[in-house]
């Protein structure tokens, strides 16, 4: 694993709503530029930022029309390589988004597969022979182009899947992965891979890593083959290409198909979405770190640890505050939740991804879908950074703007966070310069679960000579463990004290205890 990595903090920048420099309503590269500091002052290392390739935007740059192209809206290559160097200058690291999965219906291979079954493109989709043939057991699309046959889609319907074979073929159209057209894809993405590293970026967030060899088996042996193989062929070429795939599978990912890191993502009822996002349509909430929540960390702990004990010698299981696919972590929690959610998550193993925003607690708005964003939208929303118009993202006229800014009066910016004392801002940057500062949080498989019960709520976890203590609800509430008595107090959202038994947390607080060295 690349050193530098142990000690990461990845910052999720949407390119469409971070700044926009030249007053057009969207954001850039050079707005993105202009903001380095203020993302390095905030205590992170590194940026991922999402698809900034041409692209017709049906699903906000995921749906690719040309790989080695930055889309024109956010600037020249020129200017992206400038970004790259000028985080390079600051000693962070910045990871582009690679679609490996599927391309837009407009990209020229398509163009081409599309038009007969006789052209150099034609198997570098997936097409069944005959237009009566039916893709049975995956969403097709048939009716739209000349060639003969219908064509399977990856996501949306302007997303064709790219042919990377079938694990067991089972029809006439369907390749083995070993075909040479889904041979010649893999060429085709290990160039475009290539080609960025060679522009200056250090690597990819690989979106839906997991989705390339169609009838995969339940490990994705498939895909996974398919990933050694890609991988080690760019890695040979640039050996400190960094990956983090889209996949929630660490076993697979990281130890199987080759990936650095792996997102631990946000599925309906897994233990992630426990912490902050259980609730349902009839508003019921019991998301983790809410004060009146009825739930035991260890409704998260029994899925996470045991995927983090099979890949910590090897890799990083990832949590994120929450992306562009999530609602914003303020949706459902409070800034005091929010301030002991993401203690947990920044004090975990892996290293941690705060989506841009999240960090002054920019709200999730109810708005009419932009760019195939649907619910999503309501997330993707301009940074707001101080109180001049448009919250200073953008002087262009408020109705040109990607989507609007938050027009609440008590609208979060950072300007507003930043002056009071006590806000999420000041808790994130504090606690990221500890978790640079000590050594224990940069070695990965160093944590332990101390104390946690079913029926509680508090609960203490450790790394090295770190104890972390808390206490999520809204009573004091006893941890059974003994802390030394000249434990040293590194870090507290409010506090706690040796009690009778063990140590009593006062109601919602999170404690960084250093024992005693010998
Ligand atoms: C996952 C991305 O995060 C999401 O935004 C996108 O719509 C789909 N993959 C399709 O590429």
């Amino acid at each position: 694993m690349e050193e530098w990595l142990k000690k990461a903090v990845f910052y999720e920048i949407y390119p469409q709503s971070f700044r926009d420099s030249n007053g057009d309503g969207i954001g850039d590269f050079n707005g993105i530029i202009e903001k380095l500091d203020y993302v390095k002052e905030l205590g992170c290392t590194a940026i991922w930022m999402n698809p900034c390739y041409d692209s017709p935007f049906h699903d906000a740059g995921y749906d690719v029309r040309d790989y080695k192209k930055p889309a024109e809206r956010y600037g020249t290559m020129e200017d992206l390589k400038r970004l790259f160097a000028e985080v390079h200058k600051r000693e962070m690291h910045i990871l582009l988004d690679l679609v490996p999965g599927h391309t837009s219906e407009e990209h020229p291979w398509f163009a081409a597969s599309s038009r007969d079954a006789d052209n150099p493109y034609a198997g570098r989709y997936i097409w069944t022979d005959h237009w009566l043939g039916r893709a049975e057991g995956f969403p097709y699309i048939a009716g739209e182009y000349p060639r003969d046959g219908a064509y399977v889609l990856n996501f949306f319907k302007c997303q064709p899947a790219l042919n990377y074979g079938f694990l067991t073929p089972g029809e006439s159209w369907q390749k083995g992965i070993d075909h040479p057209d889904c041979l010649a894809t893999r060429d085709a993405m290990v160039d475009v891979m290539c080609f960025w590293l060679e522009m200056g970026c250090d690597g990819f967030r690989v979106d839906m890593a997991d989705s390339l060899v169609k009838n995969d088996d339940r490990e994705k042996n498939g895909t996974c083959e398919v990933w050694r193989d890609m991988l080690g062929r760019v890695r040979a070429r640039y050996p400190k290409a960094v990956f983090v795939s889209e996949w929630n599978r660490p076993e697979s990912a990281i130890l199987k198909a080759g990936f650095q890191m792996d997102f631990y993502l946000d599925w309906t009822g897994n233990g992630y979405n426990l912490l902050m996002r259980d609730y349902d349509d009839t508003g019921r909430d019991d998301s983790f770190f809410r004060k009146d929540s009825g739930r035991s960390v260890l409704d998260f702990m029994e899925e996470y640890l045991p995927r983090y004990e099979a890949v910590k010698e090897t890799g990083m299981y990832c949590l994120i505050t929450g992306n562009h696919d999530t609602v914003r972590a303020a949706y459902n929690l409070d800034e005091r939740e929010r301030k002991l959610a993401f203690a947990f998550l920044f004090t975990l193993p892996g290293a941690p991804f705060l989506y841009y925003g999240d960090e002054i607690g920019m709200r999730y708005r109810s708005l009419p879908t932009k760019e195939g964003g649907y619910t999503r939208t309501g997330s993707r929303t301009p940074m707001q950074w101080d109180h001049s118009a448009n919250c200073g993202f953008s002087v262009a006229d408020a109705s040109l703007l990607y989507l609007p800014t938050d027009p609440a009066p008590d609208a979060p910016t950072v300007e507003n966070q930043q002056a009071r004392g006590d806000s999420l801002y000041h808790m994130v940057k504090e606690l990221l310069r500890l978790r640079r500062q000590e050594e224990a949080f940069a070695v990965q498989d160093n944590l332990k679960l101390l104390w946690a019960q079913k029926d509680r709520r508090a609960f203490a976890y450790g790394r090295g000579d770190l104890v972390m203590l808390c206490n999520p609800s809204g009573r004091a509430e006893e941890i059974g463990i003994e802390i030394p008595a000249r434990c040293e107090t590194l870090f507290a959202v409010g506090g706690g004290h040796p009690g009778q038994k063990g140590y009593l947390l006062e109601a919602q607080s999170y404690v960084i205890l250093r024992k005693p060295g010998l």
